[in-house]
């Protein structure tokens, strides 16, 4: 090592050394950095005594002399942080009319607000919150969902399967959330009345409203005389207790293999209309997959995108501003 490099490793240690002193809040502090510094073992001047060993030989007298000062200097510096027991537990150094330091606080992801608003309306129209997993079998994903095996909707370009040793296995990362309609009818008798909210994954190009994972919120009720109408009236009470007053409902014909009839469902607010996700009555076919008598009972079921709700309501324009985890965007809803 060069002297000039000697002295540099020096001066700064005399630098962060004063200063940690200084900075000490309090006894132990004082003591953690004087161990930190001055320790006799493994303090940081001892560590930089041994690069005087390495000094070209007709450098030695110049270094071990700044050695020296430096030295004295810290210990000085110690013995007068000391005298003052830490100087930041001096009064006179902390300026008491600054404005405090404020700690950073973290807040709710705005999906998992919308989701705890969500449940919040829905509970107060009697639904409650039923969960599943997000790794299915083709069962509740598609076989009692009357999705039969030669649907398209099943095909392994547009699904997650799961594999094990280069296998592909019959298990998949859910693609829709009326999963959770079969458990819950497999394992509870009629009337139903829930709702369910998680992350659904299909393999989508990313765009500005594409995610391979998003979320779903499902209902389902089942009962002995419901009706079409109460599926609307569900779903404009929803609407207009999520986005308010001035909304409107619009169901367009659509299809889906577990509901008959099957609709899209639009809402329409500050100006333009839009679609929030698909629902229907459900198909007689799935009420006998899970044991239940469509002479019986019949019910509506509806699969709405979380996201879509959530963007509407703040005026979020791309999808993948949800999940870049840039805190400058997210703090906007803490
Ligand atoms: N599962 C459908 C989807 O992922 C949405 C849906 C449509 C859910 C109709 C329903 C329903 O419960 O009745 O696009």
């Amino acid at each position: 090592m060069s002297l000039s490099e000697f002295t540099a490793q020096l001066d700064a240690l005399l630098e962060a050394g004063t200063l940690a002193f200084r900075q000490a809040a309090d006894g132990e502090a004082l003591e953690e950095a004087r161990v930190e510094f001055l320790g006799a073992k493994n303090g940081r001047l001892k560590a930089a005594q041994k690069g005087l060993g390495t000094v070209d030989r007709d450098d030695k007298p110049a270094a071990g002399k700044r050695f020296n000062e430096v030295k004295q200097a810290l210990e000085a510096a110690f013995d007068e942080a000391k005298s003052q027991g830490g100087a930041a537990a001096d009064p006179r150094a902390i300026d008491t009319t600054l404005p405090g330091i404020r700690p950073a606080t973290g807040g709710l992801h705005p999906i998992t607000q919308t989701i705890e608003a969500l449940k919040d309306i829905m509970g107060r129209l009697g639904f409650t919150v039923a969960d599943g997993p997000e790794v299915e079998d083709e069962r509740h994903n598609f076989e009692a969902l009357n999705i039969p095996l030669e649907h398209p909707a099943r095909d392994p370009k547009d699904n997650f399967y799961l594999s094990h040793d280069g296998v592909v296995s019959q298990l998949l990362l859910r693609s829709q959330t009326s999963t959770v309609q079969i458990r819950v009818m497999d394992s509870t008798p009629p009337p139903v009345r829930i709702i369910s909210l998680g992350r659904v994954y299909r393999p989508d190009e990313v765009d500005e409203t594409h995610y391979p994972m998003f979320h779903q919120m499902e209902g389902l009720m089942i009962d002995t005389h419901v009706t079409m109408a109460d599926l609307k009236t569900v779903l404009r009470m929803f609407a207009t207790s999520y986005l308010g007053e001035d909304v409107h409902i619009r169901f367009r014909p659509s299809f889906f293999p577990f509901t008959e009839p099957s609709v899209e469902a639009d809402f329409y607010w500050n100006g333009s209309w839009m679609e929030f996700g698909g629902a229907g009555m459900v198909d007689p076919n799935v009420l006998r997959a899970v044991g239940y008598d469509p002479a019986e009972v019949s019910g509506f079921a509806f699969g709405l995108g979380v996201e879509r709700l959530c963007m509407r309501r703040h005026n979020i324009t791309d999808i993948r501003n949800l999940y870049r985890g840039d805190v400058r965007f997210l703090a906007q809803f803490a």
